[in-house]
């Protein structure tokens, strides 16, 4: 399906990761939607670094007052953050290669990391109206789904990410009953994340066609589906 403008009046879209693979596409297509944009990443101004949990604090605080300062309502929260290697931490094949110090940094920044997000952001977002808190995890994070094994950290990184997500979805809807808050899978995309892994024979997308189908998918969440797992396209995954 084509792009077309958000049908709503556009606001204040925020991009947390904004500076990666799919996070950089994703900030593309929300201009182009004519949201006003505010991508965020660990070298950015404000930056956030979740090796530095005060950075949450600090950039939702920059937030804060661009929504104060130019009346806009943050109508966009995607948490585009993650990690699958990164130095000593690679993709355990086996439990023999489970290791304490890469599952702890595994966790810091799959799930710790848009935990701190959510204190710290979910409460920027408008009180009424339809707004959408997206956080991109993965299908491999599902439990359901899980049948060829290996990825332990990932996949169990992701799981606690989406059950965080799902217990937000519920908190947010005391305050707002039309905002949702879901997971999404974007699918493999070419990015430094997946290119070592990205086998002969899988889908893999370019940044900017998944950034337009997950935008799709956000533009198009059918009211009660807040709290659910999504792929890119429109699709329910079983936790
Ligand atoms: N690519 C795929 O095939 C695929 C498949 C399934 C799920 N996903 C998920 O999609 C999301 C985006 O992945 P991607 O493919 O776009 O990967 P990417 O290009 O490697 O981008 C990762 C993003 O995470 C940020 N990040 C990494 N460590 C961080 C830290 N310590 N503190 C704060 N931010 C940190 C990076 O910030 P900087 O920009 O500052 O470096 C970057 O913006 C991830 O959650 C990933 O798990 C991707």
């Amino acid at each position: 399906m084509p792009l077309h403008p958000a049908a709503h009046s556009p606001g204040l879209a925020v991009v947390l990761g904004g500076t990666g693979g799919i996070g950089a596409a994703l900030t593309n297509g929300l201009r182009d939607q004519g949201h006003t944009v505010l991508a965020v990443g660990r070298r950015t101004v404000p930056a956030m670094d979740y090796d530095r949990p005060e950075t949450v604090a600090e950039a939702a605080a920059h937030v804060a007052q661009q929504i104060e300062a130019t009346g806009l309502p943050m109508l966009r929260l995607i948490v585009a953050t993650g990690v699958l290697h990164e130095g000593i931490l690679q993709p355990e094949r086996s439990w023999a290669h489970l290791d304490a110090e890469a599952l702890q940094r595994v966790f810091l920044i799959n799930t710790i990391g848009p935990a701190l997000v959510m204190r710290h952001f979910l409460p920027l977002m408008p009180k009424q109206g339809r707004c959408v808190a997206a956080f991109l995890s993965a299908r491999v994070g599902s439990i359901g789904d899980n049948a060829l094994g290996g990825w332990y950290g990932y996949r169990a990184s992701k799981a606690a990410l989406n059950q965080l997500v799902h217990t937000a979805a519920i908190e947010m809807a005391r305050r707002n009953r039309e905002a949702l808050c879901v997971v999404l899978h974007p699918g493999t995309v070419d990015t430094a994340l997946s290119q070592p892994f990205a086998k002969t024979g899988l889908q893999v997308r370019p940044p900017a066609v998944a950034a337009s189908e997950l935008m799709q998918v956000i533009d198009h969440l059918p009211a009660g589906s807040s709290g659910g797992f999504f792929d890119h396209h429109g699709l329910s995954i079983s936790w």
